[in-house]
């Protein structure tokens, strides 16, 4: 069987495997390694004009993530999955994106001011053009892209992963002390291994029909 074949089909058996886990087993720990590729698929996300106004925060810290459980009106899964990670949304946007992209990509791609003038223009112009409310919801909007990129990793990785937006922002805000960071949190992903009384985890997945979501023009 071909390499490509043999993709196509972990692929389509990986996102058919992953649910939104409920009840993971909190004995079972996501390697270090595996851990570090997820991460590093939500690094390289794409992001508008690539502004990656995002961080993610690995909570560690099991007291933090019981708070952090409070937060999300008691969702187990914050406390007792292997691994919780905060995505948060950059606040700073307006006075420091445009100057940190410039800068990146002139030391990544060894380019000058000059040569860089255009890409200048796109990010300032497009920054000043949004007030602060679309901007905030601009920066959140980016955020849901790297937390899809690392549902599909990991279910790759045959590792279980539970995305979440069901918490108080302003609670996890406080706790993580993301304000004083110029951050703010937008979701979060619990990763880890699906515990066999997950009653979720034999449910038929319900998804529209292809036909339904899919249109073609033409
Ligand atoms: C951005 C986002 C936020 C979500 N927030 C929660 C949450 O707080 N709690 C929860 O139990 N499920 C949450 N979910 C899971 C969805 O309910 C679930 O993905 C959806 O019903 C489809 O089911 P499946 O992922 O099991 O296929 C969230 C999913 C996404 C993408």
């Amino acid at each position: 069987v071909r390499k490509e074949v043999l993709m196509k089909e972990s692929i389509l058996q990986a996102l058919a495997w992953r649910y939104a886990a409920q009840v993971f087993d909190p004995t079972k720990k996501v390697s270090k390694a595996d851990l570090g590729l997820i991460l590093e698929s939500a690094r390289l996300a794409p992001s508008s004009i690539g502004i990656e106004a995002w961080k993610f925060i690995v909570v560690e810290n099991p007291e933090i993530r019981m708070q952090l459980r409070e937060a999300g009106y008691g969702q187990s899964k914050i406390s007792d999955a292997s691994h919780l990670i905060v995505l948060a949304r950059r606040t700073d946007i307006r006075e420091n994106i445009a100057n940190e992209r410039i800068e990146r990509t002139a030391l990544a791609q060894s380019k000058n001011g000059e040569e860089l003038a255009g890409l200048r223009q796109m990010l300032e112009g497009g920054i000043a053009r949004k007030d602060d409310e679309t901007l905030a919801a601009w920066a959140a909007a980016q955020t849901y892209i790297p937390l899809g990129m690392m549902t599909v990793a990991a279910s790759l990785l045959g590792v279980d992963n539970a995305p979440m937006e069901g918490f108080d922002n302003a609670t996890v805000d406080a706790i993580l002390g993301l304000s004083a960071q110029n951050l703010a949190s937008v979701s979060m992903i619990a990763l880890g291994y699906r515990s066999e009384s997950d009653p979720y985890a034999t449910l038929a997945k319900v998804r529209r029909p292809f036909e339904e979501v899919v249109h073609f023009v033409r």
